[in-house]
């Protein structure tokens, strides 16, 4: 066994792209395999930053496959942008891989997002990228896949058949303007030859990885509370980042996984619509957006902020079989008087400790919290577990025991250097 999988364990923006660029030093390769360019994982390496989007964060650190997997959404002219980018900061795309088997984000998907999002006043407060159409266009089985888009011919034949479906939409739902065929085939065919060169059979060359007993991590986009299945639906994305994911959208087997990290930043935030039980609208939560830049990578909303959610955090626990968490943004607690954890919630009258599946619950629901003691202190250049004051220490174990996980890893701040692993990940 030698998968390890990171799932974000929260609304997203929990420091996955962090957490994934730092165990990707002891891993041979890192996978995405679900999302698309809706996801912005941010990386320091020394004074560089990068913001991905497209690309697997295991792409920074030399040496190992950075590898899109068929549940991946590609966006091509994103993808191709986002290559030229982190180029120009130094870093070689030479080992990224693409599955044949992922689809394409089209025009129409955007446009349609885009469109669907305006018509209903933001309802779901998408990120506009297309990610919605796309994944209902695979679903629907009148997806345009990688595979298709490297055959010129193929994709001139498929887009023929489909863009008559998607102007109507475009048009006599929405109001908007047709799409030209002529333009999005000249664009995508020259983006499927300059994409052809990283195109493969992903799943296969996993399975020989596997055999291999190389290490293999796998990088969740989103988070838990955004899944499909297992998230705030309708307020969530239109993937799996679940660990359960990876199975369907990397093409690898439950057995081949060793451990399942969730990475939890220490307080909560969410961008766009919908639940957020232990949300905070007063001058913590300024506080706490000022000190963690709490604005999105991909759309530079700011996130809405609250407490940590240990309710929703052992929903996390169990739809992802979490063995390990990875504690992020530590630091950015420091100053306040008090912590507080959210350990159930109350619905007419009555604790339940399980998170709701009915929008309508959220409207009449209590949060009972369990209050701790701050810190003062500066803890950004704590560097252990046990030189971290007594309270922030209380905190990180009181978390752990909550949710009965072990703790693998704090961070104090947004830089590599400043991520602390309690254990080997690798063990
Ligand atoms: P991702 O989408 O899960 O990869 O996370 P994002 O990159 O969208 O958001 C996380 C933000 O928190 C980024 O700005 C990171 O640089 C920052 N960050 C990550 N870990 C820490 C930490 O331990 N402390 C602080 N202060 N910031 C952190
Ligand atoms: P990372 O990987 C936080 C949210 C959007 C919206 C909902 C649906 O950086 O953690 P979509 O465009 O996916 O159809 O939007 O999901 N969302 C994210 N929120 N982090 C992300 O990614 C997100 N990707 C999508 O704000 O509420
Ligand atoms: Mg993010």
């Amino acid at each position: 066994m030698s998968g390890v999988i990171v799932v974000g364990s929260q609304w997203g923006d929990e420091g996955k792209g962090k957490i994934v660029d730092f165990f990707a030093e002891h891993a041979d390769a890192v996978v995405r395999y679900q999302g698309g360019n809706n996801a912005g994982h941010t990386i320091w390496h020394g004074d560089t930053k990068f913001e991905l989007s497209a690309l697997p964060s295991g792409i920074v650190t030399k040496g190992q496959l950075a590898i899109l997997g068929n549940g991946v959404v590609i966006n091509p002219e994103a993808l191709l942008a986002e290559i030229k980018e982190v180029e120009s900061q130094g870093v070689t795309v030479e080992n990224l891989i693409i599955s044949n088997r992922a689809h394409v984000i089209m025009p129409y998907h955007i446009a349609l997002d885009k469109a669907s999002e305006t018509a209903s006043n933001n309802r779901i407060g998408t990120t506009k990228k297309g990610i919605g159409p796309a994944y209902t266009d695979k679903i629907s089985r009148v997806g345009i896949r990688v595979a298709d888009l490297i055959d010129p011919e193929i994709f001139g034949k498929l887009l023929k058949e489909y863009l008559p479906f998607k102007n109507a939409q475009l048009t006599k739902l929405y109001g908007e303007e047709a799409l030209d065929y002529n333009e999005i085939y000249d664009k995508y065919v020259e983006y499927g030859r300059q994409l052809a060169p990283y195109v493969t059979d992903t799943s296969y060359l996993l399975g020989q990885q596997m055999k291999e007993n190389k290490r293999v991590v796998f990088e969740g986009a989103q988070g838990v509370m955004l899944d499909v299945d297992h998230g705030t639906y309708p307020f969530v994305t239109s993937s799996n980042p679940t660990a359960g994911g990876v199975m369907n959208g990397a093409g690898v087997g439950p057995k081949q996984i060793q451990d399942v990290v969730g990475v939890i930043k220490a307080y909560t935030s969410r961008v766009g619509s919908g639940p957020f039980p232990t949300e905070l609208f007063n001058d913590t939560a300024d506080h706490i957006r000022e000190i963690g830049h709490e604005y999105g990578v991909v759309t530079k909303r700011p996130r809405r902020i609250g407490w940590l959610d240990a309710v929703a955090l052992r929903h996390a626990v169990q739809v992802s079989g979490l063995t390990k968490l990875a504690i992020n943004s530590l630091d950015v607690l420091s100053g306040l008087k008090e912590v507080k954890i959210a350990t159930s919630y109350t619905y007419k009258g009555e604790a339940i400790h399980h998170f709701p599946a009915s929008d309508t619950w959220f409207q009449g629901l209590d949060v009972n919290f369990e209050t701790l003691p701050g810190w003062d202190e500066d803890i950004t250049d704590v560097t252990k577990f046990d030189e971290l004051p007594i309270n922030a220490q209380n905190y990180l174990n009181r978390i752990s025991e909550l949710l009965e996980v072990d703790l693998l890893s704090f961070a104090v701040g947004p830089k590599p250097e400043q991520t602390h692993l309690l254990r080997p990940v690798w063990e």
